[in-house]
């Protein structure tokens, strides 16, 4: 486990994001693919955020030592504030025209009180931990290829996807020590975080389906070449961390956070304002 920390160091930030009518699930004009597998993994997270939060309280009285159960609750605190902020966004995205994402969003329901249910607690928390180590390479790629992700896009969308990514950078650690001082068992971790990047992907992928099907793009062979490109690009950025994620010796604590990351977290205590990115400099 990582030595104690600073608990300053995981800080809960109540964002009042808000996703008026003129906002276009194409928040990302130049972009749309793109946009839209962001959109896709938004609609995850009110369905996988709050079993995580589930699955790390019930590993709460588990955990010996008190500086990670207030790790923990902190944990709990800031992904409480990311789905709800997404469960706003979502419902925008299905009232703009988007109700198919309402058959993605059960099936999400349903297989995670299933895994409640029928899965032991090794099995989902090592999940949580799992989708951490995605989260914090999601959070990575999103901050250094920020220009070309989120330049010129709506700015509301883009912080708020920034926003999340920053505190996922942020409670690195949490899971994964939980996880570790619960259980600790390498060969499952390691299957676990397969599992688990493999299960968010599959709902993000129905998710952009659905929207593309939607806007006529699925079958556009311009449109395919675009999310290819996009889907290479995500690969590309994601396969060192998560090959790296799987070592033995791995612990998110020695992945150096990126300079933009700190920089946010400063300004942001210095302005929370700060927290609405300017999109035409990033
Ligand atoms: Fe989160
Ligand atoms: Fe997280």
């Amino acid at each position: 486990m990582a030595e104690a920390r600073d608990l300053d160091t995981i800080f809960v930030r109540k964002i009042p994001f808000e996703f008026p009518e003129d906002l276009q699930p194409h928040w990302n004009s130049e972009q749309v693919e793109w946009s839209h597998m962001v959109n896709g993994t938004s609609l995850a997270m009110p369905f996988l955020e709050p079993y995580l939060i589930r699955t790390m309280r019930k590993a709460l009285p588990a955990i010996d030592s008190e500086v990670l159960r207030d790790e923990v609750k902190l944990y709990i605190s800031q992904e409480g504030q990311h789905y709800q902020q997404h469960r706003k966004f979502n419902d925008l995205l299905i009232a703009k025209g988007y109700s198919e994402l309402k058959a993605v969003e059960q099936a999400m329901a349903e297989e995670y009180r299933a895994f409640e249910k029928t899965r032991s607690l090794k099995f989902n928390l090592a999940y949580a931990c799992g989708f951490e180590s995605m989260a914090l390479g999601i959070g990575h790629w999103l901050v250094e290829d920020r220009e070309t992700l989120f330049a010129g896009a709506d700015t509301r969308v883009a912080s708020l996807i920034l926003w999340h990514f920053i505190e996922e950078i942020e409670h690195k650690n949490v899971a994964f020590d939980a996880y570790q001082s619960v259980y600790g068992d390498y060969f499952y971790r390691v299957y676990a975080t397969v599992f688990a990047t493999l299960h968010v992907m599959k709902f993000s992928r129905h998710a952009y389906q659905a929207m593309l099907k939607k806007d006529g793009l699925w079958g556009n062979l311009s449109s395919r070449w675009r999310l290819l490109k996009m889907i290479s690009r995500f690969f590309g950025n994601m396969l060192p961390p998560m090959l790296s994620a799987c070592m033995p010796w791995h612990h998110p604590s020695k992945v150096q956070d990126p300079q933009w990351y700190q920089s946010w977290v400063e300004k942001y205590r210095k302005d929370p304002s700060s927290a609405m990115v300017d999109t035409t400099c990033l």
